[in-house]
């Protein structure tokens, strides 16, 4: 839609108008719910605009797509660029607007500057969500310094006062903070050459009512693997004012004449209707547009990773029975991890080396595989393809292929150094060595590791090398499905997602850990690309023990694995995982397609439901995380199903439940053989449960009744 100089997009209750006038600055004029047709873009732009302030500029200085220094503008700068340190102030304008039905390109001139900007606007259809790109073109004949450059700059909806983002650590990732925006800034950085496990590009703004079933928010995510500067600013005057781009390297880029630098996309949601609903936009747009789609109607397969297991200890008769006692499991995909490779006996050798070691595997990896086949399952392989060890036969042939000039000076990181993907000839190594692998053997998955920051001014190139190295690979091998590690969930952003099919969410097996962490991937990441992986009784990383049964509840909202000596499992855990193993794979349709909805429970108990589009079944987790505070909870109230049909709900897991004193089987409806109820009175009175031992997790089914049958 375009009524020159107002242009629209609209999609799934989203609309964006963008201000484009020829030789003026554009702007975001507004993002938020439709509003009727035949509303004049003007009125609202005038009804909205925010005045000159007193003791300010004389006119008002609105936030411009740019937002470069030199308008006045009091909040913090967007664009900074300058040629040889002079003429910093950006007076872009327009000069030329391309519309489509979806999609919105803006081309701006600082004529003076000799600098050419583009913002790439496209609205996803089935989501409503936003991406926007911005492109930088130096016409002039001189270097163009840019220092800084945000996909976009984004004013906020007024009201927006508060902000979830994600922090955290090496096996706790995704640990969720709200805070209200006060005066000046809030700035999430990064520059250790990954997201890491705290620098989860992705932010939510919302007010403060917001829950996960009502209230507007927005939310930004940045499609970058590599360093990255997210902001929100509070002007003066009050107006929230949020940025995303690239942490580029001290010094900036540099564009020569004709030099291009395109941003990474910036992905915008928004929704009226809450956080559940504004993360439901993000699940389709992964599920349905970001994720390479190679395999779209395949589901996702039950893995064993052996990491846990055997570490570097291989030896292909225990790798054998441990794949016997996998598929008597139920385990689809057997996933050798590190350890396979020349020399790796522990993690200061071998890197860079992708070649079977024959002291270990004399006969390469036939064997293995072959018996892995023949037992039905798919076989995955774990490589690091980025890093090398100084001991490996690699790196002693070509001490120059490391990124920085001297490794051993460099701070030792568990022992290893990053390749520099920028060398066409580091390249080319990468991919025959991975490309003879995946022809010599029958390989349907990769487990794509990175296990170390790095500093280097050549990030951004480092990141593009990486995904032209993963797409070439995928070409060749077009069913190979890949998973995206970085010691966990270091590198779990929608730009890797693009390349690769589901992320290691974290290193933590442990339970408890892991019904926080994947609820704060929530937020962004559908169930379906998150790895959840049943690990050992006692979990190796923080020595807290839990029950099959909660590891197996927990592991079954995610991409559902086993990783943990299954040869000394006992029988009773034993039949529990092979059960849990058999419901996942019943609900996996519904768990990966559905629309996940947070809900609302007392502190330490952590719970969600997930519901097909035409509301006909759902399937909820309710997590009795630590002691309740009371003696008995509050009531469970669900969301996500139809008001007006039927249900017959059931509790489905565990098998049977186990309560403190006085409890009584009787006393719970949750522990009949079902029950019947409409979806209002799940959704608006909810059930009581029953006060439950710590480390228990329930999970109910939901199925529509038809209603002559009540
Ligand atoms: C990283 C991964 C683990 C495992 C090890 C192997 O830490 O996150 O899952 O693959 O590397 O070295």
């Amino acid at each position: 839609m375009a009524s020159d100089p107002y242009f629209l997009l609209q999609a799934e209750n989203v609309l964006l108008i963008i201000f484009a006038e020829h030789n003026k600055p554009a702007r975001i004029v507004y993002l938020g719910s439709p509003l009727n047709t035949n509303f004049d873009p003007l009125m609202l732009d005038r009804m909205i605009l925010r005045p000159a302030a007193p003791g300010g500029p004389l006119v008002p200085t609105p936030v411009t797509l740019l937002c470069g220094p030199g308008d006045l503008y009091d909040g913090a700068p967007g664009l900074r660029a300058h040629r040889s340190k002079q003429r910093w102030r950006i007076n872009a304008n327009v000069a030329a607007c391309h519309v489509k039905e979806t999609s919105i390109t803006i081309i701006q001139v600082d004529e003076e500057r000799k600098t050419e900007f583009t913002h790439f606007i496209e609205l996803e259809k089935q989501t409503g969500v936003l991406s926007i790109q911005l492109e930088i073109k130096n016409l002039g004949e001189t270097p163009v310094d840019i220092a800084h450059a945000p996909a976009c700059v984004v004013p906020l909806p007024s009201g927006m006062d508060e902000m979830i983002s994600f922090s955290g650590r090496w096996a706790n990732e995704f640990q969720t903070e709200r805070r209200s925006l006060g005066a000046g800034g809030v700035i999430r950085e990064q520059n250790r050459g990954r997201p890491g496990h705290d620098g989860f590009p992705g932010i939510i703004f919302c007010t403060n009512s917001t829950t996960e079933l009502t209230g507007p928010c927005l939310g930004g995510h940045l499609a970058s693997s590599g360093n990255n500067t997210l902001r929100a600013d509070r002007r003066p005057d009050g107006e929230i004012v949020f940025q995303a781009g690239e942490n580029l390297p001290s010094g900036g880029l540099k564009l020569r004449f004709n030099g291009v630098y395109r941003t990474p996309k910036l992905f915008l949601g928004y929704s009226e209707n809450g956080l559940s609903d504004l993360s439901n936009r993000f699940h389709k747009l992964v599920r349905d547009q970001l994720l390479p789609e190679k395999l779209p109607k395949k589901p996702r397969l039950v893995h064993y990773n052996t990491w846990e297991a055997v570490y570097f200890f291989h030896s292909l008769d225990q790798l054998k029975k441990l794949a016997d006692a996998a598929a008597q499991l139920g385990v689809e995909r057997f996933v050798l991890d590190d350890g396979w490779f020349q020399g790796r006996r522990h993690d200061r050798a071998g890197l860079g080396d992708w070649r079977v070691d024959r002291s270990i595997y004399p006969d390469g990896l036939h064997p293995l595989i072959d018996h892995v086949k023949s037992l039905g399952m798919e076989f995955g392989l774990w490589v690091e393809p980025e890093m090398v060890n100084l001991d490996s036969d690699l790196c002693r042939a070509h001490p120059d292929w490391t990124l920085t000039e001297n490794p051993n000076a460099e701070i030792p990181f568990r022992h290893q150094h990053l390749l520099n993907l920028t060398l066409t000839e580091v390249r080319a190594y990468l991919l025959q060595a991975l490309d003879d692998l995946l022809t010599e053997y029958e390989i349907d998955y990769l487990k794509w590791d990175m296990n170390r920051d790095f500093f280097s001014p050549k990030t951004h190139e480092h990141v593009t090398a990486l995904y032209s190295l993963i797409g070439e690979l995928r070409t060749k091998h077009p069913t190979l499905e890949i998973e995206s590690c970085a010691s966990g969930g270091g590198r779990s952003d929608f730009g890797i997602l693009q390349y690769t099919d589901r992320i290691w969410t974290s290193d933590s097996n442990d339970p408890l850990d892991r019904q926080h962490i994947q609820r704060g991937a929530s937020y962004f990441l559908p169930l379906s690309v998150l790895g959840a992986h049943v690990g050992p009784e006692t979990c190796h990383i923080t020595g807290r023990k839990s029950s099959m049964e909660f590891r197996a509840a927990t592991a079954m909202f995610g991409h559902m694995g086993v990783e943990a000596n299954i040869l000394d499992l006992n029988s009773l855990d034993k039949n529990t995982l092979k059960m849990a193993i058999q419901l996942y794979k019943r609900y996996r349709p519904l768990l990966h397609h559905g629309n996940q909805f947070r809900l609302e429970t007392d502190p330490n108990a952590i719970a969600t439901i997930v519901s097909s589009s035409d509301y006909s079944e759902a399937i909820a987790s309710f997590a009795q995380l630590d002691s309740q505070r009371r003696t008995l909870g509050s009531r469970l109230r669900f969301a996500g199903l139809s008001a007006d049909k039927l249900y017959h709900v059931k509790r489905i897991w565990p098998k049977s439940l186990s309560a403190p004193p006085p409890f009584q089987q009787s006393d719970s409806i949750i522990c009949d053989d079902g029950f019947i109820a409409t979806g209002a009175m799940l959704m608006n009175a909810g059930i009581q449960l029953p006060a439950l031992y710590p480390q228990t997790a329930i999970l109910f089914a939901f199925e529509e009744k038809a209603s002559d049958a009540t």
